[in-house]
């Protein structure tokens, strides 16, 4: 596996995230203005995966409330199944943790199995299903979550 390292977005990678945004059909799309206003937007969190000096991945969270929510992950094509998308999960998990979150939801496609098994590996576990929950195509979300355990 090659290394990432994973850091807080600043404006000069949003053209990168968006750039993997749009090669990701299964991820979330979201306006430019959502990426750029989660800079330095404190409910938010936006973490990404340089490799190269290359963003090669990126996720966002967010972080308001003590249940923080996994809004979008997504890695680049031509980086993926080398293990960044565990890592900014790995991340973002450590970093809920620092933050006293009490656990982080994800939402994910029936049909996306890649993404399920990542979140399934990095400890999240189902917690339900939500009917035609996303459009074009219609389909059912399967609910994730990863529940902190509190420091002893
Ligand atoms: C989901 C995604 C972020 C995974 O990123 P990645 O860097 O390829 O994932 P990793 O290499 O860290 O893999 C971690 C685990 O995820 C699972 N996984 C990743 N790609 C997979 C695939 N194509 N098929 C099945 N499982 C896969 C495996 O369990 C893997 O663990 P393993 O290597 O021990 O088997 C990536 O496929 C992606 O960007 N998909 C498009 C965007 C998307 O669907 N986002 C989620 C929106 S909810």
């Amino acid at each position: 596996m090659k290394i990432a390292i994973i850091r807080c977005a600043s404006c000069a990678d949003l053209p990168s995230i968006l750039d993997i945004e749009r090669a990701s059909p299964a991820a979330a799309h979201w306006p430019d203005s959502e990426y750029t206003s989660a800079v330095d937007y404190p409910a938010r969190l936006l973490l990404v995966a340089e490799q190269n000096s290359q963003v090669v991945g990126f996720a966002i969270a967010f972080t308001a409330i003590a249940e923080w929510e996994l809004e979008n992950i997504a890695v680049h094509p031509g980086s993926r199944e080398q293990g960044i998308g565990r890592v900014l999960m790995n991340a973002l998990i450590e970093a809920a943790k620092a933050a006293g979150a009490t656990e982080i939801r994800q939402e994910i496609r029936a049909s996306n199995l890649p993404a399920q098994r990542l979140a399934q590996s990095c400890g999240f576990v189902q917690d339900g299903k939500r009917a035609a929950y996303y459009r074009e195509p219609v389909e059912e979300a399967i609910l994730f979550k990863f529940i902190m355990v509190p420091a002893s």
